[in-house]
């Protein structure tokens, strides 16, 4: 492998190279990066039509005690279901309450993390013609070990009160449930019940073990919130950015009917928006353009659409006295976000009214904001494009060959015009199981393929983000979480290799080997932040099975000499290339990183079968 770092062929790779797909899919978002417990917060995840189904909310205790249904008497006009709870039973008299009393337990989703130590927020509205005594408790997933438990003794709850308590954990469940008991005959009404850890990230309600997951990716930009889940299967399921926004009792929610389930909205427009900012990434928004799987609005009446996209540029990065500026300023930001890129639906190319409505995008937002860059959904990298654009979306989920092989399918693309955005990779099918070794090396061949095209791929993020592992709509992803536990699959740690890519110098690399059909590699040059010191990372894929010796030389360099000292080796390998990592065995397929004892301009290394290896030089 000859490494040519001399200034006159190396070029810059763009800041912006790789980042994050976040899509609400698996419970990425709610169950999952969103770190309310509460599933079915409030009451309306059964529909708009009462009496409605309040799964998962259980009931304690039988008919003879209590009658639960929903009816719409919300004090919240834009989600009137709330929850009634009819008790029959008493402390004294005929119809004695059991010891622990009656009422309902929400089970978050798939149980709740609580850990001893912890303080948990919780909050709910309640309403009675009587007096109240209601019982708050954390326990055990069978309602029987008490985690915490809190008193609500309230004379007068006549009109929608709220309720906000402070719960200390002491004891730890990974599975825990919330209850609501009483042992007071009478009539109450429970809405918008929440219940959050007080410890997320910066208080902004993220999951601190899954954010730190993020941001030890260093993504670029995060592209969000779909995928799919931004059409919907039909547009009155899609994402609307307005229904997510403003105090979170208000939100209605909605329910995703691309992956099946219900969100509250808790993570809406303006938490993915802070989520970004949190990460030092880029926000990508991708809208509806009037286009779900099923239904299309007509470009004649597509205005309203754009109009709704106009108001969300507004609101992302408007003056805090704009219409929707304001509304941001409001919820606690008055300043603007750093909204550079939107795009305009997702997969939607080839669909009747797509060429129509994307103009009628294109154009609205050109006007009012001119250096907003805009991303068309159409494949601009075999043709030139029938309309204007910044970028253009490229998808890619196959197979692990297949996928390797792609490292050279922008190598021929023209160098002029619109730039990709490869917004969702991996390799899936087989090749993939839940996460596989092969997979992540497939991968990182395409991205070195990536990093050396990235004279005409601007960005790249593989997708799906995360799964809770309880609700595995698409397999792979990158990281697999339930209540308590997390882990990164071998993509998630391929990714890894690539952080220092943004903005670092690629180096002009030829490799000549006999097996080079399956070795493939590229170097960067960079300095690093932390120490102020120049490197120099080569990386190397060896998708084949078996071991290579590779020579590797280095002419050019500018650094004063190459030092054994601090110089460093990384590699990502297993001794079964389907090799997947788990919840009990996180790190079996984890970066292994040594002292690289004889770096030098030039070095004899050996590369092991099916591994992906990076040398750090100082
Ligand atoms: O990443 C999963 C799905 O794959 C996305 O929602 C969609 O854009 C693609 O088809």
């Amino acid at each position: 492998l000859f490494v040519n770092a001399s200034e006159a062929s190396a070029r810059k790779i763009p800041e912006t190279l790789f980042g994050i797909f976040f899509e609400e899919i698996n419970h990425a978002g709610s169950g999952g990066l969103w770190a309310e417990l509460v599933s079915n917060r409030g009451f309306e995840a059964g529909g708009q039509n009462t009496p409605s189904n309040i799964d998962p909310w259980t009931i304690i205790g039988d008919e003879s005690l209590l009658v639960v249904s929903t009816d719409r008497s919300s004090c919240f006009d834009r989600n009137k279901v709330a929850l009634r709870m009819e008790v029959l039973c008493n402390s004294t008299g005929t119809n004695i309450c059991p010891p622990g009393g009656v009422g309902i337990y929400n089970p978050g989703f798939w149980g709740m993390n609580i850990e001893q130590g912890n303080t948990y927020k919780l909050v709910f509205y309640v309403r009675s013609l009587e007096s109240i005594n209601v019982s708050v408790s954390l326990t055990g997933s069978k309602g029987l070990q008490s985690l915490a438990t809190a008193n609500v003794i309230a004379d007068d709850v006549s009109y929608w009160t709220k309720v906000e308590l402070l719960l200390d954990a002491k004891g730890t469940d990974h599975s825990s449930r919330l209850q609501l008991t009483t042992t007071r005959k009478g009539t109450i009404w429970f809405d918008q019940v929440s219940m959050m850890p007080l410890d997320t990230y910066n208080g902004h309600g993220f999951r601190n073990g899954l954010f730190k997951m993020l941001a030890d990716l260093k993504p670029a930009f995060i592209r969000f919130p779909g995928g799919c889940f931004v059409e919907g299967e039909w547009l009155r399921n899609a994402f609307r950015w307005k229904e997510t926004i403003g105090p979170w009792e208000q939100r209605p929610g909605h329910f995703g009917d691309v992956w099946m389930y219900w969100t509250d909205d808790g993570l809406g427009y303006f938490e993915f928006l802070q989520l970004a900012e949190d990460l030092g990434a880029l926000p990508i928004w991708v809208f509806n353009n009037g286009i779900s799987h099923t239904d299309e609005v007509d470009t004649s009446s597509i205005l309203p659409f754009v109009q709704e996209a106009l108001d969300g540029i507004e609101f992302a990065i408007g003056d805090p006295d704009s219409t929707w500026g304001s509304v941001r300023a409001a919820m606690g930001h008055p300043e603007p976000f750093d909204l550079r890129y939107v795009a305009i639906g997702n997969e939607d190319c080839g669909k009747k009214n797509y060429r129509g409505n994307y103009l009628k995008f294109y154009d609205a937002i050109k006007r009012a904001y001119p250096d907003m860059k805009v991303i068309s959904n159409c494949d601009g990298s075999n043709h030139q494009l029938d309309h204007p654009t910044d970028l253009y979306d490229y998808h890619v989920y196959k197979e692990a060959n297949a996928v390797f092989s792609m490292a050279h399918n922008f190598d021929h693309v023209s160098r002029k015009g619109p730039k990709a955005f490869v917004s969702e990779y991996a390799v899936t099918g087989k090749d993939a199981g839940g996460g596989s070794l092969l997979a992540a090396l497939a991968e990182a061949g395409f991205l070195i393929g990536l990093e050396r095209n990235s004279d005409v791929v601007k960005m790249a993020s593989y997708a799906p983000l995360f799964v809770n592992a309880n609700d595995k709509r698409w397999n792979p992803d990158a990281i697999v979480f339930n209540s308590s536990q997390l882990y990164g699959t071998p993509s998630y740690w391929m990714q890894c290799f690539f952080v220092q890519s943004n903005g670092a110098t690629l180096l002009n690399t030829t490799l000549q080997a006999n097996s080079s059909s399956s070795l493939i590699a590229s170097a960067i040059t960079w300095q690093n932040s932390e120490d102020e010191k120049n490197y120099l990372r080569i990386k190397v894929v060896n998708f084949g099975s078996n071991t290579a010796n590779l020579k590797i030389s280095i002419d050019g360099l500018e650094l004063n000499s190459i030092q054994s000292y601090g110089s460093t080796k990384t590699v990502l390998t297993s001794s079964n290339v389907m090799d997947e990592n788990s919840f009990n065995e996180p790190n079996k397929v984890a970066p292994f990183k040594s002292l690289l004892e004889d770096a030098g301009k030039d070095m004899d290394v050996t590369l092991l079968a099916h591994s992906f290896t990076s040398f750090d030089l100082l």
